[in-house]
């Protein structure tokens, strides 16, 4: 019989189980497996249980030494030969602290005498019948009841285990084994008391002489062969906290934009709304004061769309003050001096940078109701670009771009706030570059010195947006508008130690930039 039929059995018609430890000693099952068993058949209701802790007496390791060579003073008599021994030879032979308990009791005893003319021990006794103390001890071991002498060895211990639960199967004796333990007569060096838990255990509702096998899904074959309609079911567990799913891991890029993307709304900015690819190249370009003429709107460098090829829905009287600052200026400004073509602006695009969005924003700024109110925005989304593709360019990418708008800032604004923000993602030497945007006065290119691959390395773009963007859009003229722009391919690909971008983005992309941990801070 298996243990689930045998707790089953013995609880039958009423009856209880008074103690599992107990009987586990008996059925030789360890006590674990048991109360393991138990608590599954609880959990289906055919069980019943209360607990219930017990103390018991454990030998310390000095009297389990006195368990396997005798009581100090039986080793001492033992060490008496015939013809006596003196009290050094002894100490020699067992030690001192043993003689002097030895000594003490075996002269009690009688067991032993001193010739006091030459101060020599002798034996009184041929021999030494009972060893009390390690009976004593024995019976702690073997957790024996109050009378000790019944119990000599494991098989009578096992018998009267079985009475035991002969008696408490009837239902008529309630004793526990704990209240017939030995009494601590033994000195704390010799014996630990110890706490265990174990359980009566009786009939649940559910009872039954054996467990149902419970089915815990519907399958085919059971509506095949008509099993369905007999069958029980296993309960759903709703509360069970159920397996961690192993799937789900995040990206590595997608996992850097997510701590860029804290990172920015802890600093205060507020997201972009980037769902749009296709751009106008009046968003993309003109709007940002890119000449019509200028080389990035050439084919080579940026893919057209053929259809829908044209966004005809672009504000007139923005379209017509973009036309008059390209042409002829203001501000200050004397323009580019050409003849500027509607149609140009109105051709469709994949957007080169995520700053066609960042001036739609600031269009929207400057036209909100109420009038311009300042605004820290940031973007992280994809770009594309008609690059040849190699190690570390691919046509598209995502860019990362913080803008800040309000009066009066300055070029220690956007130092301050692009130190901030790299400090922030664990660059701390930083180094500024002037550098030319079309868009921006001054421009600078942002180097980071990379702590892991212990080089200076081009980290961003950044600058102050030209007048000649900002008037057209609406803004006053005293609001300047600081921006900083990076790639988010490559801090990631810095953080994650990969040398060819296509590992990580595109159809060659390895499984492992799914799961891999962060193993260096960009
Ligand atoms: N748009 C720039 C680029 O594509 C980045 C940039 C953003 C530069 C904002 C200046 C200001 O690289």
């Amino acid at each position: 019989m298996d243990l689930e039929s045998k707790l089953l059995a013995i609880v039958k018609d009423g009856a209880e189980l008074e103690d599992t430890y107990v009987w586990s000693k008996l059925i030789d099952v360890d006590h674990n497996m048991v109360v393991g068993t138990m608590n599954s058949l609880i959990g289906d209701g055919y069980l019943l249980s209360t607990a219930k802790s017990e103390e018991f007496w454990v030998l310390t390791e000095e009297a389990e030494g006195y368990v396997t060579n005798g009581s100090p003073e039986l080793q001492l008599f033992r060490a008496i030969p015939v013809d006596g021994a003196d009290e050094t030879g002894l100490v020699a032979a067992l030690g001192e602290a043993l003689v002097k308990v030895g000594l003490g009791k075996c002269m009690k005893s009688k067991w032993i005498s001193r010739d006091k003319a030459s101060g020599r021990y002798f034996r009184s006794v041929e021999s030494v019948e009972r060893d009390d103390l390690v009976e004593q001890l024995l019976s702690i071991k073997n957790g024996a009841l109050e009378d000790s002498g019944l119990i000599k060895d494991l098989k009578k211990r096992q018998l009267i285990a079985q009475m035991f639960v002969l008696l408490s199967h009837a239902a008529a004796q309630r004793h526990t084994l704990s209240s017939r333990l030995t009494p601590h007569l033994l000195s704390p060096k010799l014996q630990n008391l110890r706490k265990r838990t174990s359980y009566k255990v009786t009939a649940g509702p559910k009872w039954a002489p054996v467990r149902a096998v419970l089915s815990s899904e519907l399958t085919k074959e059971m509506l095949d062969s008509g099993e369905w309609a007999t069958a029980t079911f296993r309960k759903y567990n709703f509360e069970a906290a159920g397996r961690e799913p192993g799937g789900g891991h995040l990206h590595a890029l997608m996992r850097v934009r997510a701590e860029f993307r804290q990172i920015l709304l802890e600093m205060g900015f507020n997201e972009m709304p980037t769902n749009r690819w296709v751009e106008s190249s009046f968003w993309n370009f003109d709007a940002l004061f890119q000449p019509q003429s200028h080389p990035a709107r050439d084919a080579h460098d940026t893919f057209f769309l053929t259809t829908p090829s044209r966004t005809v829905s672009i504000p007139e009287d923005l379209l017509s003050r973009v036309q008059a600052m390209h042409e002829g200026g203001g501000g200050g400004s004397l323009g580019y001096r050409y003849s500027w073509k509607r149609g140009e602006g109105e051709k469709n695009l994949l957007r080169t940078h995520t700053t066609a969005v960042s001036a739609r924003m600031l269009y929207a700024l400057a036209n909100a109701p109420g009038g311009f109110k300042p605004a820290k925005l940031f973007s992280i989304d994809r770009v594309f670009r008609n690059e040849a593709l190699d190690a570390t360019h691919l046509a598209e990418f995502h860019q990362v771009e913080g803008v800040v708008a309000d009066v009066g800032l300055t070029l220690g604004d956007l130092v301050g706030v692009i130190t901030e923000f790299f400090r922030r993602i664990g660059i701390t030497d930083l180094r500024f570059k002037p550098a030319y945007n079309p868009y921006t006065e001054p421009s600078m290119e942002v180097f980071g010195y990379h702590p892991d691959l212990k080089k200076w390395t081009e980290i961003g773009n950044s600058g102050i947006f030209r007048p000649e963007m900002l008037l057209p859009l609406g803004l006053p003229p005293d609001v300047r508008v600081i921006a900083w722009g990076l790639s988010l391919e490559r801090p990631t690909m810095i953080k994650y130690r990969c040398k060819n971008i296509r590992e990580l983005f595109g159809h060659k992309s390895k499984l492992e930039m799914t799961r891999s941990a962060p193993i260096a801070r960009f």
